[in-house]
């Protein structure tokens, strides 16, 4: 058993409402809850500003270790970043920035840098993690992992209803594509191809209810070590 608690792994392609879930299950169990996507999100969005092509691995790989993060555990469970000091927050949420964040995922040494900080951060347990990787490389012994799936199309009308309800009236058509580009750029690149670790627990949450995703990974959680 490590320090704090167990690690607790989410994988999935976006859209499958991984940090909902990942979130209300930390809170749950007293746990920290990590989105490792915004540290490749923070990559991109210094990889921006910088000017520096995404494709150049290269110069990602320079900034990425001249990055320091740290996080704070918020009251809502939520490890809050920052980034040389700074707080990022939403800005990195806009699409550009995830579009950029998949290019420089693609670089396999910038990946391991972010990889160990990730580590650093969950080592001693007490933490569930959200990402692509985090079942399959970050922490191949966590104690449970998950991996949600959910239907492209289902995942384009949630992404629609999300973005409509923050006033934006997007296209369905190409929030469909973004994501079937998304997703296979995410499953085929080379380093860290998302895909289930071994041992995941597979939840595909198409016809599911957040609360009912919950309720079911707190459930798989209570059977460990029994
Ligand atoms: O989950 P997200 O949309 O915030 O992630 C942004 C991008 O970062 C996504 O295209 C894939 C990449 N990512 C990754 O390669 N490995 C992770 N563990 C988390 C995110």
């Amino acid at each position: 058993m490590r320090k704090n608690g167990l690690v607790i792994s989410i994988d999935g392609p976006a859209g499958t409402g991984k940090s909902t879930v990942g979130k209300a299950i930390a809170q749950k169990l007293g746990y920290g809850f990590l989105s490792t996507g915004e540290l490749y999100r923070a990559l991109a969005y210094k990889v921006f500003e910088a000017k520096i092509p995404p494709q150049d691995g290269e110069q990602v790989l320079a900034l990425a270790q001249r990055l320091k993060f740290t996080f704070v555990r918020q009251p809502d469970a939520v490890l809050k970043m920052h980034v040389d000091g700074e707080v990022l927050g939403p800005k990195l949420h806009l699409e550009d920035v995830g579009n950029v964040a998949s290019q420089v995922s693609t670089h396999k040494e910038a990946r391991a840098v972010l990889t160990e900080k990730m580590r650093q951060a969950g080592q001693d347990g007490g933490i569930v993690m959200e990402g692509r990787d985090i079942g399959t490389v970050v922490f191949p012994d966590a104690e449970v992992k998950f991996y949600l799936s959910a239907s492209a199309q289902e995942r384009a009308k949630r992404r629609v209803k999300q973005l409509q309800e923050a006033g934006v009236n997007p296209d369905y058509d190409k929030i469909l594509a973004l994501i079937e580009e998304r997703d296979y750029r995410d499953s085929h690149r080379a380093a860290s191809p998302l895909k289930p670790a071994q041992g995941a627990i597979i939840i595909d949450t198409s016809t599911l209810t957040q609360e009912q995703v919950v309720e079911s990974a707190l459930e798989k959680i209570s059977r460990y070590g029994s």
